[in-house]
């Protein structure tokens, strides 16, 4: 039997291939699959008598502080809490985003706190992360610096002396083993080097950050294969033309998934931004039809965001329905009730959808604000500016209940708002933050009511039904 040293990898998905195939049999990617070296650990060895191990039970002692706060409020808010020792974390996100911005600055904070902290990057040679960091004003902090990719000679100098507290490893995709013959920045390599990356960050207790680029396209191999090994994957989320950047935890081994970080990108690098709700509401365009106030919740976070709506009468065959910052199919469904049970008719009508700030919203609670606004513009009806919105949309046009109505009330209560639009079942829980409640059973009253703001005479086309 011939011994197979070579096999064919998908670049996308990671799936293996015993010959070259046009498109990748696992997960549908066309020319993706990549000749590379298999692992020394091939099929045809015998593998080596394992070494025993005692087992353990769940009520043993629990190890010493394991989190480490890395002085950066945001980041640790999205951690939860800090760096877990021994835990390896992966930072993904579009080339550009800021990943290493972000990662110097909480380096050389733990630094200044007196830690071991440690910044290897690949991409970067020493001098340009020293520029950056001058331009930072980081220049003090006692950071330990390299410019390396070789994960042995890494992991070699990193044993020497005490342990680093944290590691970052900029970027993964740069890393090579000497474990796996592949060429650097190939699945193979990449899983290889996390591998050996993830196996001293147990062994020695220091926390690991890898970055990962992400392009849309999946160009680059390596992090969706790396998302199953590591602790936590944290994505980096914004557009170049915002200046707003979201942390955002994808998947936490060790703390929340639902809690975001919010960031500035400022010509002094990344700026935390503790009130996100005054940022994003910051510049509104008061009085104007077609946008609303959503009181939204990102894990424990009350925070408030403007959703804008344009719908225009459309000369194409099949309209037009663009969204930005929020689910497709979401705005399919509510101008599907608003036609089915409300009467209105957007068939010949373009809808653009757009969450102001670059924010993206992932929580049904915002059905009820983004009708109010799709509503607002078709009837060319500003809606008060002092209220905000909240409510899940059912597909029988009743608005139910969204959980942390309190919360929410409370953030709109702070910013000056003084009116909230939301589900009836909501008012019980409320308590009384000092807002006027107005109440909504079904998203026929919602219409009704709107239509009834619209300027006499120069309103597009009534919606409503009885207003
Ligand atoms: P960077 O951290 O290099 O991104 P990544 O590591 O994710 O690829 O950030 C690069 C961008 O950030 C770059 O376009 C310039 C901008 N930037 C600022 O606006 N201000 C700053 O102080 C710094 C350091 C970068
Ligand atoms: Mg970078």
């Amino acid at each position: 039997m011939s011994k197979r040293s070579l096999s064919f990898i998908c670049q996308n998905c990671g799936a293996a291939s015993h010959r070259w195939q046009g498109k990748c049999e696992a997960c549908g990617e066309w020319n993706s699959l990549a000749e590379e070296g298999a692992e020394r650990a091939g099929p045809g060895r015998k593998p080596p008598k394992g070494r025993l191990f005692a087992l353990e039970g769940l009520a043993g002692e629990a190890r010493d502080a394991p989190r480490l706060a890395s002085g950066v409020a945001e980041l640790d808010r999205v951690t939860g809490g800090g760096f877990v020792r021994g835990s390896v974390l992966l930072m993904a996100g579009d080339p550009g985003i800021g990943k290493s911005t972000l990662l110097i600055q909480a380096t050389a904070a733990l630094a200044r706190a007196g830690h071991r902290a440690v910044y290897i990057s690949g991409e970067e040679a020493v001098a340009q992360v020293r520029l950056r960091a001058e331009r930072l004003g980081l220049r003090d902090a006692p950071v330990e610096l390299a410019a390396e990719t070789s994960v042995e000679d890494i992991i070699a100098t990193l044993s020497e002396g005490k342990t680093p507290r944290l590691i970052v490893i900029d970027s993964i995709q740069t890393m090579w083993t000497d474990m796996v013959e592949s060429a650097p920045g190939t699945v193979t390599q990449v899983r290889g080097a996390a591998q050996a990356l993830i196996r001293y960050a147990k062994k020695s207790g220091a926390a690991i950050i890898l970055v990962g680029h992400v392009t849309k396209d999946g160009q680059i191999a390596g992090p969706r294969v790396v998302e199953h090994m590591v602790d936590a994957v944290l994505s980096f989320e914004g557009d170049g033309t915002h200046q707003f950047r979201i942390l955002r935890a994808v998947k936490n081994r060790f703390g929340p998934t639902d809690e975001i970080g919010v960031f500035e990108m400022t010509g002094s690098g990344l700026a935390e931004v503790a009130n996100p709700s005054k940022l994003f509401l910051s510049e509104r365009d008061l009085g104007q039809p077609g946008t609303a106030v959503f009181a939204g919740m990102e894990g424990t976070r009350p925070i408030l965001v403007e959703i804008q709506a344009l719908v225009a009468p459309t000369s194409l065959g099949t309209p037009r329905r663009a969204v930005v910052g929020w689910d497709t199919s979401r705005l399919a469904m509510v101008l599907a009730v608003l036609e089915a049970h409300c009467g209105v008719k957007l068939g010949g009508h373009d809808v653009y959808l757009n969450v102001a700030g670059g924010m993206r919203i992932h929580e049904p609670a915002a059905d009820l604000a983004a009708a109010a606004a799709l509503i607002s513009s078709l009837a060319n009806a500003p809606l008060a500016s002092d209220a905000v919105y909240f409510g899940e949309v059912s597909l029988s046009g009743a608005i139910r209940r969204v959980s942390h109505g309190a919360a929410r009330l409370k953030e709109a209560a702070k910013l000056g708002f003084t009116r909230a639009v939301m589900p009836e079942s909501a008012k019980g829980e409320a308590g009384d933050p000092g807002l006027q409640a107005s109440t909504v059973g079904n998203l026929t009253h919602l219409v009704a009511d709107i239509a009834a703001l619209g300027k006499p005479g120069k309103a597009a086309k009534k919606p409503g039904q009885d207003g």
